[in-house]
């Protein structure tokens, strides 16, 4: 770590000692305990970013709830990826309106990536001014300084940034499940796709030392976590920019090599940038999980070069085949938009036959969400939305029908899965997760959660399995 970050880090320390103490006098006044509430949209990095908030809220003293309904606090991570996402968070801020009204004390706040982008910035500070906290994904770390702040009584604090300039590392965060968690590799992008406000939100690429990693994942694995997923925009250009730097496959194998980790995950790979050496890393240790996520986006190599993907149908082709070859029990789950400015019937027709060739386990199809500031969002030849709609549904079929086929292909197989949870709604029953990533439900008591231990798949339904042991 780098002095400066050490020395924001023990600033940051202090600012939540200070909210404790204000936390503390507040409870003696009213004889009740502040509640807080974190509601998060979007990806598994806002997954764990909540995480991190979530912990200096608990630090600073509050009681954190599950539901907003009667949080004194109640602080929105947001995305901004697709345009529905921005619809999301402000029906959550049309109800928080509502119970403000009812109880003014409350406090408000909204963080992460939609104040980063300038038109939605503008909106919240105009049409939601009862909003008293908005910051941005670059100074999420100064979060314990702007709770300070709230709690002396500060109103309407705007802090966004357009870039940061230091990670700040061992805040407290406080992990949703105490036996796996997700571990930050690298934050923000410099691929730059043409219809994506990733780069714009998240600011460019920057790795973390993977000294700092792997101290922090040996720190969770001696506090009984077993499987962490290292996250990162695009995870195989890690260390790029940091002279001397291990890549991610040597990341890989290291945190393989750490006592007590016994599966490690990732997410995202961008498929111009796999190599062949994370093929081989992964082929070789089991602990790292049978799952890659290859987004594909589109199949027509025209639509794949104006989306600035760098690689073409036959190239995504290629590799997917070779993976599966060297890795027959890897499930290949994907991403797919439809509906990219000037895209043909045809191109689909690309989309589908890679979709059929490849064969995925699963797949996330996306309607194209025009982002301010993006290239392709000033394009005059937007699809018309009754042919996005027929295209969507030719996709989502073909994705449905092969994943489904796909699926069935571990019947009957007795294999290890981490149990989760107990199963909400059949009684008796816990959940799994298989290292390919696939859900089992399976009789069993609730003291197995967090162990891993191996079930058979009795019965394929559609996305996950029913199972015994
Ligand atoms: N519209 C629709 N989907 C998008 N994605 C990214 N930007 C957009 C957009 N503007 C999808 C991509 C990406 C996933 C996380 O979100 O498929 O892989
Ligand atoms: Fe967006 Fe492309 Fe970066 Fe993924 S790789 S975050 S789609 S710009």
């Amino acid at each position: 770590m780098k002095e400066s970050d050490i020395l924001a880090t023990k600033d940051q320390l202090r600012f939540i000692e200070e909210s404790s103490e204000l936390l503390k006098k507040n409870e003696e006044r009213s004889g009740k305990k502040l509640t807080a509430s974190v509601i998060t949209f979007g990806c598994q990095m806002n997954a764990r970013d909540s995480e991190k908030l979530a912990g200096i809220l608990v630090s600073a003293g509050f009681e954190l709830l599950e539901d907003t309904e009667d949080a004194d606090f109640v602080l929105y991570n947001t995305c901004t990826v697709r345009d529905n996402a921005n619809q999301k968070l402000y029906g959550h801020l049309g109800e928080a309106l509502f119970r403000k009204k009812k109880n003014p004390e409350m406090m408000v706040a909204v963080c992460g990536c939609l104040p980063q982008e300038p038109s939605a910035f503008e909106k919240l500070k105009k049409s939601y001014s009862f909003v008293d906290l908005i910051f941005g994904t670059h100074n999420l770390y100064a979060f314990p300084e702007y709770l300070n702040r709230l709690l002396s009584g500060e109103r309407h604090i705007y802090e966004i940034t357009d870039h940061s300039d230091s990670i700040v590392e061992d805040l407290p965060v406080l992990r949703k499940y105490p036996f796996k968690s997700g571990v930050n590799i690298m934050f923000g992008c410099n691929n730059f796709c043409t219809y994506c406000i990733v780069p714009h939100v998240r600011g460019r690429e920057r790795s973390r030392e993977s000294a700092d990693i792997l101290d922090e994942i040996r720190r969770l694995a001696g506090s009984g976590v077993r499987e962490v997923m290292l996250l990162g925009q695009n995870v195989n250009s890690y260390g790029n920019g940091i002279e001397g730097e291990i890549s991610f496959p040597e990341l890989l194998k290291r945190v393989c090599d750490i006592d007590g980790i016994e599966r490690v995950r990732f997410m995202t790979s961008h498929p111009k940038d796999l190599s062949e050496e994370l093929i081989q890393t992964i082929k070789a240790d089991t602990k790292i999980c049978r799952h890659l996520h290859l987004p594909l986006q589109s199949g027509s190599t025209r639509v794949l070069k104006e989306m600035n993907r760098r690689y073409t149908k036959e190239q995504y082709m290629d590799l997917a085949l070779h993976i599966k070859d060297e890795i027959p029990d890897i499930a290949l789950t994907t991403d797919i938009m439809v509906g990219f400015p000037g895209e043909t019937p045809a191109d689909v027709d690309d989309t589908i036959d890679v979709i059929n060739t490849v064969k995925y386990d699963n797949a996330f199809t996306f309607i194209y969400s025009k982002r301010m500031g993006t290239p392709a969002a000033v394009r005059e030849d937007q699809v018309p939305p009754d042919l996005v709609k027929e295209s969507f549904d030719r996709v989502l079929k073909c994705v449905q029908d092969t994943a489904r086929e796909q699926s069935l292909r571990w019947q009957g197989q007795t294999l290890p899965a981490l149990v989760e949870d107990v199963n909400e709604s059949l009684e008796g029953y816990v959940t799994g997760r298989l290292s390919n990533n696939m859900i089992v439900h399976f009789p069993g008591p609730a003291s197995l959660i967090g162990d891993i231990v191996p079930v058979k798949l009795e019965e394929c339904r559609g996305f996950y399995y029913m199972g015994s042991r």
